[in-house]
């Protein structure tokens, strides 16, 4: 029995939930808190602090980062405050909860519970997770093996960054018709398929549970193109199970664990 408690950091919510990472079940109802504004280092540990408090959480804990992680250490945070850039993530969540914390990326974390439990289970060869959130996070897997950090949504498409054209967010701000950003999606992944030839590709973040709104809607990919099946509860699953397995081997790692 591993339960962990995830932590799932968004550009709007911090979002966190005790796991059980051998079913990939969450134990309890997930509790949402508002990301704070300016997303500064102390004041997103203050809510990750908070959220560990109303758990009353004692044991693990697994800590998605918008941004490139490497060792736990915070290497960019494009959609959060520029001043996370260098800081020990892993160090900086520890201190402020008293907890041992494993800190990925999101989109990484994402992929990990999807190809556990999720869309691409039992998936072998390549794999393409994307997340159209708040901007786009990637998550690219060889016979479930994780290649972390891939910032695939900072290709540039048509001179622009491809989260800035076709994220949901972009879609709403920009209040584009389903077609419209249908057809941006569209662009984005054949240029990705193009690059890396996955078998399947899997979109995750919230969009995903209006999927019928836009993948019948792309054409002429060769690759299976299907909706995340954890939804917004991905990023919270991948990080209770990097907690325990690390991130690169847990979408494989043995049930038993
Ligand atoms: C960040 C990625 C992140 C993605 C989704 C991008 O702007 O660079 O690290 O995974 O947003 O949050």
């Amino acid at each position: 029995m591993a339960h962990v408690l995830g932590i799932d950091i968004g550009g709007s919510g911090v979002k966190a939930a005790p796991v059980d990472t051998v079913t990939g079940q969450l134990i309890t109802e997930r509790q949402k808190l508002a990301t704070p504004q300016p997303a500064t280092p102390d004041a997103i540990s203050e809510v990750v602090k908070e959220l560990v408090k109303l758990f009353g959480w004692t044991g693990k804990a697994g800590v998605t980062f918008p941004g490139v992680v490497i060792g736990g250490m915070i290497r960019t945070a494009a959609n959060l405050d520029q001043s996370w850039i260098g800081v020990d993530g892993a160090g900086e969540f520890g201190q402020a909860t008293g907890l041992d914390v494993t800190v990925l990326n999101d989109a990484d974390a994402a992929g990990v519970a999807e190809m556990r439990f999720g869309a691409g289970k039992g998936e072998v060869g390549v794999v393409l997770m994307l997340t159209l959130g708040t901007g786009i996070g990637s998550a690219l897997f060889i016979d479930g093996i994780l290649v972390p950090n891939t910032e695939f949504g900072h290709i540039e498409i048509r001179g622009k960054e491809a989260e800035k054209r076709a994220s949901e967010h972009v879609r709403e701000i920009d209040e584009l018709s389903w077609g419209k950003w249908a057809g941006r999606v569209d662009e984005y992944l054949t240029h990705m398929e193009a690059l890396l030839s996955p078998n399947l590709i899997i979109i995750g973040g919230g969009v995903s549970q209006k999927s019928e709104k836009f993948l019948p809607r792309l054409t002429g990919l060769q690759a299976k193109v299907v909706p995340a099946a954890l939804h917004n509860d991905a990023g919270i699953v991948g990080a209770a199970m990097a907690a325990v397995h690390g991130a690169v081997g847990a979408a494989r790692a043995p049930a038993e664990q």
